[in-house]
Order: C-alpha cells, then structure tokens, then sequence
C-alpha cells in the first residue's frame, strides 16, 4: 500500500508550529509583516491573493495588501516597492504574478530587496541556493523538502529525477534535492527517452504541465512519487501531472491532487515571511 502523503495535514502542522513561534516573537517585540501587491484584478490571483492574507492572519503574521489597478505604471509599481524596501516594520514583499502584460516582470523581481524577498525569485536568492549561502527559497519546491522529509522519506543518495525545468519550481527543486544529497536529473520537453530516464528514479518530481502525463510505465516499483501538476478536466475535476490510479499500486509514497503539493506553498511562504522578520531584526 502506498503511503498518501498528506500535504493539508503536513501544511497545517507547518502553520501551528510557526503560530507558536510568531507568538513568542511578538513577546520579544518582533511582529512580522507581509506586504502583498496586486496589480489589477485576475480572478485567480485575488483568491491566491486572498488565501496568503488568511494565512498570515492564521499565524498572527501582519499583512498589508496594496491592490494597484491595471493601469498602474511600471514607475508607480517601483516606487512602491523601493518604499517598502525603506520600512523597517515590513519583512516580506511579494508582488502576486502574473503583472500586467505593459509590465516587466524581470525588472520588478529585481527590485524587491533580497532580505525581504520572500518568493525567492530574486537572482541573489536563487544565486545563493546554488551556492548554499543562506537566502529565501521558492516557496513550492521548499515544501516539497518538507512533504518529503515529514514523510520520512530519505533523499541522500537517491536517484532524484525532476522533470520540468522552470525557474519556479523545476531548477530550484534540483539545487534542493542536490543539498540533501540527491542524485539529481533534470528533464524537460527536449530529454530523449523520458520514460526511461523517470523509470531510474527513486523519487520522482512530476512538474511537466500536463494532466495525467505520467502513467505506470514511467515509474519505478517503490518510488516516492510527487506531482507538482493541477489541471482542472472537462467535468470539473481537479487532476495532476501524475495519473494517480494508474500509479498508486506502483509506487512506495505519493502526493494526491488536490491536497499534495498545493497546501505547501503558503505554508512556506509563512516560513519564509517568519524568517525575513527574525533575520531583519538581528
Ligand atoms: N503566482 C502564482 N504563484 C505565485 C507565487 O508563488 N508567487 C507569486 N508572487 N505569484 C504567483
């Protein structure tokens, strides 16, 4: 039988640690805050938007939202970031993405200052990653570390095979598992052979944007399966890059859709935000 991993209950008990730690920070007059920019109004970002200031209010995390319209400038955006990279009593800044296509993102990412870069998309957190200095990780494949670790599921030495390549999930997730003392392949749309590549795997990341995509001919008897994938299918139902039934009876562990990977993301980024505070306030 496969172990479920549990990402709501593995995220839920992430919140209650870093509840009892945001409480005994506030004792010590520590009170961390989250800024949280959106630029107009894309229905998913407000729920994603939404979510995080749950989040943060669950924890005892301030959170201050900055709802910008659409037609905000590029100048407009970067001002507010440098004010809020100047405030002392903010310690997280993430500006929710996509921005607006008049936008350039790259040059927004830039400006968040890396000490309050809680997203990790900065190049001087993903530059310290690789180099193993310390510095804010992105947010999902650093609760994919957990899922695994609270799992009891060893990563040193392991065939760690990561297919996806995108600067958000897919390359910090192989630097990740390369500092636990993974054996890491990276694929991508352009590897030869992926099935036989996927079947040489011990744990195998599934972050290829496509529903269903890895059945049980690309899998290992006794892998640890995790699938970063969420697609909604024609009757409403949520699904991920793994086909989880054609799998399931295959695999040692593996994560559903929904409620694998998903719940992960905020519980990490509240870490992060937990640690900007305590680290901006040594
Ligand atoms: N849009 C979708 N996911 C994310 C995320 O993790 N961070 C930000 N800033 N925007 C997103």
């Amino acid at each position: 039988m496969a172990l479920r991993i549990d990402g709501k209950k593995i995220s839920s008990d992430i919140k209650e640690e870093l509840k009892e730690k945001v409480a005994a920070m506030k004792e010590d007059g520590i009170f961390p805050c989250l800024a949280v920019i959106q630029v107009g109004n894309d229905p998913a970002s407000t729920v994603y938007v939404g979510n995080k200031k749950k989040a943060c209010a669950y924890i005892g995390i301030e959170s201050k939202a900055f709802e910008l319209p659409e037609e905000t400038t590029q100048e407009e955006l970067l001002a507010l970031i440098e004010k809020l990279n100047e405030d002392d009593s903010v310690h997280g800044i993430l500006v929710q993405l996509p921005i607006p296509a008049h936008m350039d993102e790259k040059e927004v990412i830039h400006a968040i200052s890396p000490k309050k870069d809680v997203d990790g998309f900065h190049p001087q957190s993903v530059g310290a990653l690789s180099i193993g200095e310390p510095g804010f990780v992105s947010c999902t494949p650093a609760g994919i570390i957990q899922l695994l670790k609270r799992s009891g599921i060893e990563i040193e030495g392991k065939e760690c095979v990561v297919v996806g390549r995108s600067n958000i999930v897919g390359k910090p997730m192989a630097m990740l598992l390369l500092r636990e003392n993974g054996t890491v392949t990276i694929c991508h749309s352009r590897t030869k052979d992926l099935r036989e590549v996927c079947k040489r795997a011990d744990i195998l990341v599934a972050a290829i944007g496509k529903p269903k995509f890895f059945d049980e001919t690309y899998v290992k008897d006794g892998a640890a399966v995790i699938d970063v994938g969420i697609h909604r299918n024609a009757d409403g139902k949520l699904c991920g890059d793994v086909d989880y039934d054609k799998v399931v009876d295959k695999v040692s562990a593996i994560t559903p859709v929904p409620g694998g990977v998903g719940p992960m993301t905020i519980a990490m980024l509240m870490n992060n935000c937990v640690e900007a505070a305590l680290r901006l306030s040594e």
